[in-house]
């Protein structure tokens, strides 16, 4: 029996958990939440759907009882949070990092051979925090940030140039904050390199509104974005479920790479049954590794807060 579960009922676990039911990609997902009969209620309402929108993935839900997760193969992390208009990411640390910890703790009771994907913000640095809790390997351990920006990124491209979205594909890196790093040299459309397709003070303006993405939408919505947040940590689940092997960029652990080490940073990753196959070191040009270093840094500053309030 395969399981997956998601903490945090809200909309990004929410969405996260629908994506993974329809996706059929294990026999059961848990919802959990702190919050009581919600993550229940909500997963009552998902398998309801189950008959019209055609899967057997059964939902459960669950208050806090972490019993119910027991041997999940794969543990999202969605808990903490979100951001107010005005607030970012990094705002949300001592908060989230006590959330995330709890939580952390909860899981590994239950489910010691999980693979666990974390959502909440900031990104990075929740991500080092269930790492440090869980002391699982760190191929284990991962976050959700840059299958995220560069869906936005590709979402830009696609309507600037009226193309499908399904043609574009691209890498990003670095932190999942305003220093990510999109990389235009390794974006095509349909195999086209992207400059090849539009004016270099387009392309940059698009980089910029990726970069402030999240952002966007809380100004929207005064609350932080769901739809693609939650399929995006589902995309993950799914290519680990079904040990795709595919390439995505993730927050990993990195231990040399790029020449940056000991940081949970966005690389490029093959993504299998393992959690993280193999991290990818592309040859970034001089001006793309200062780009990254820089976010590099960035993330090591909160990252040092995360050890002062824990
Ligand atoms: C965003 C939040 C989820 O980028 O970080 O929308």
């Amino acid at each position: 029996m395969s399981k997956v579960t998601v903490v945090g009922a809200g909309n990004v676990g929410a969405t996260c958990a629908e994506c993974i039911a329809r996706a059929e990609v294990c026999n059961e997902v848990v919802l959990v939440d702190i919050k009581e009969n919600f993550a229940e209620g909500k997963a009552l309402d998902q398998w309801q759907t189950a008959p019209i929108n055609y899967f057997d993935t059964r939902v459960t839900g669950s208050t806090n009882d972490y019993t119910k997760t027991a041997g999940s193969d794969v543990v999202v992390i969605t808990s903490g949070i979100p951001r107010k208009p005005g607030m970012s990411r990094d705002d949300l640390i001592s908060t989230n990092a006590k959330i995330v910890k709890s939580v952390t703790e909860n899981v590994i009771k239950h489910s010691p051979d999980a693979i666990i994907i974390v959502v909440s913000n900031p990104l990075d640095v929740m991500t080092y925090q269930a790492y440090l809790t869980s002391q699982f390997p760190s191929h284990r351990v991962l976050g959700m940030a840059g299958i995220l920006d560069t869906a936005r990124y590709r979402a830009f491209l696609a309507s600037e140039l009226n193309v499908s979205p399904k043609d574009i594909q691209a890498v990003l890196m670095g932190g999942h904050g305003d220093t990510m790093v999109p990389l235009p040299r390794y974006t095509t459309v349909a195999g086209i390199p992207v400059t090849e397709l539009i004016p270099a003070d387009r392309l940059e303006a698009i980089i910029e509104r990726t970069k402030n993405g999240g952002g966007e939408i809380v100004k929207l919505l005064e609350t932080s974005a769901w739809y693609a947040p939650g399929a995006a940590a589902a995309q993950m689940v799914e290519a680990i479920m079904k040990d795709s092997q595919r390439i995505f960029p993730c927050c990993a652990w990195l231990t040399g790479q790029y020449g940056i080490n000991e940081l949970y940073l966005g690389v490029p990753v093959k993504l299998g049954r393992k959690g993280i196959e193999q991290i990818i070191e592309l040859k970034l040009n001089e001006e793309e590794m200062a780009l990254l270093h820089q976010s590099a840094a960035a993330v090591r500053e909160v990252s040092e807060v995360l050890s002062k309030i824990s």
